[in-house]
């Protein structure tokens, strides 16, 4: 089994990520997120927030609606612009991403007569075709061109569009940031390596505004707070690393793109990008919409539509990178221990409380006493079914640093174990000290 298979397998078994639907057969390209994923994600989103929003100022967030009008998406470039090569093999009718295939992702690629054949079957393929990523509907009950609206490819738009409102009601000053958080949408046409490459994920993204004089040296300033954030949350300096695009590479709405890569099973791939998409949205959106988004710069006297520049990460890309970065194996007495070395600030549930034995009551209700003294200071697990050591197995195999245990010496002088998960060494400290322990060891967690 290969590491990513067990952490597939480790995700479904612990509670972490389903296939969606399953009990219908599932729906490729879509998953679900039992306690621990939910748990996790917003471990993520939170150290997000830090980073970009609250380390600063002048950055503010913004929520907008995930479906919207066609108008945006012929404004954006989208409807125009954004689809894949798609062909399709005349004989097993599997469908490919024309780039992808060149690239042997999907197996060797044959050539015959100049023609690549199908990597599955060696079947003749179509000539290839555009696909738009996007997923159409129709608001309301007619289905016309004026209700047909579609789910957002990229949070950004919603930013876009709401530029001005931003920029009056925080009174904001170049340069100045909005943020958000939120699902996106796109049909993609091969979904695939779990959680990489999704129809339906959620996205973190900045729209950072400046003067256009200065958008180069906000693009490096962003490319390398976006790259040092991997670092500090425990990255290995071998697992990332930056590309930056070739001119051919480039979006259609910009003019520079530095990708933060992760070393993934298959290779290095994308996990954030930062691109500067000058002062294409903004004045699509004038154009498209008849509106005047533009800053008033009050010292120069004169309007201004400022350049942007835009870090954007996939909260379950960045899932999975977290979950390949901190798995480990190790051997404890003769077992083969999976353990997630997650930061403290990652980790789903900080602490576990367990009583020794679960047949004796004065154990039991001495450990829900110090579970519910820990649980209104950080996320917290109590059990107390199977033995203490399958116990510390569950707990490592879901990434909990902490482990508490309420032993026979608590009854009498009201001590308690604390054990470490990575080094397994346990102390013995007083119940009445147990909080700020804990805050001691997370802080100086790495
Ligand atoms: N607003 C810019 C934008 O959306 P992108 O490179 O297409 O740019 C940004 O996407 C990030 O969103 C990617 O770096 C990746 O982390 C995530 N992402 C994109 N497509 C995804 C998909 N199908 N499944 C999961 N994450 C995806």
């Amino acid at each position: 089994m290969t590491t990513l298979e067990r952490i597939i397998q480790i995700c479904k078994q612990r509670g972490f990520i389903f296939n969606s639907a399953e009990i219908y057969g599932g729906l490729k390209g879509f998953y679900d997120f039992g306690h621990l994923g939910v748990l996790l994600k917003n471990n993520i989103k939170n150290l997000w927030l830090k980073d970009v929003v609250f380390s600063g100022e002048n950055i503010f967030l913004v929520e907008s609606a995930l479906i919207g009008p066609r108008k945006i998406y012929e404004a954006s470039g989208h409807l125009e612009n954004f689809y894949d090569l798609l062909v399709e093999c005349k004989n097993c009718h599997n469908r490919f991403r024309a780039d992808h295939l060149l690239k042997g992702e999907y197996g060797e690629v044959k050539i015959k007569d100049n023609r690549a054949l199908c990597p599955l079957c060696e079947g003749e393929l179509t000539e290839q075709r555009t696909f738009n990523l996007m997923f159409k509907t129709n608001v309301g009950p007619v289905e016309e061109l004026s209700s047909e609206a579609y789910l957002r490819p990229e949070t950004a738009q919603g930013i876009f569009y709401n530029f001005k409102n931003v920029l009056t009601t925080m009174r904001a000053k170049l340069p100045f940031g909005i943020a958000q958080i939120g699902k996106s949408f796109r049909n993609e046409i091969t979904p695939r390596n779990f959680i990489f490459r999704m129809r339906e994920f959620e996205q973190m993204e900045l729209e950072f505004f400046t003067y256009p004089e200065e958008a180069n040296k906000w693009f490096d300033y962003w490319a390398e707070k976006r790259f040092n954030f991997y670092l500090k949350l425990g990255f290995k300096d071998k697992n990332i690393r930056q590309r930056v695009y070739s001119k051919e590479e480039l979006a259609h709405y910009s003019s520079a793109t530095i990708d933060i890569e992760y070393n993934f099973p298959w290779g290095f791939d994308e996990l954030e990008g930062i691109a500067n998409r000058t002062d294409y949205d903004l004045k699509s959106h004038n154009k498209f919409s008849e509106s005047e988004l533009f800053y008033f710069d009050e010292k120069r006297k004169e309007k201004i539509i400022p350049y942007v520049i835009e870090p954007s990460v996939g909260i379950e890309r960045l899932l999975l990178a977290v979950l390949l970065e901190f798995y480990d194996e190790d051997k404890i007495e003769g077992e083969t221990r999976k353990i997630f070395r997650f930061p403290p600030s990652l980790a789903p549930f900080k602490v576990a409380v367990f009583p020794l034995l679960n047949n004796r009551p004065e154990l039991v209700s001495k450990a829900r006493k110090v579970y519910s003294l820990v649980k209104k200071n950080f996320q917290a697990f109590y059990d107390e079914n199977g033995s203490i050591g399958r116990r510390y197995r569950r707990q490592d195999e879901i990434g909990t640093p902490f482990c508490l245990t309420i032993d026979f010496q608590t009854l009498e002088d009201e001590t308690i174990t604390i054990r470490n998960r990575d080094t397994t060494k346990q102390e013995r400290i007083k119940i009445t000290n147990i909080n700020s322990r804990i805050r001691k060891l997370i802080n100086k967690f790495r």
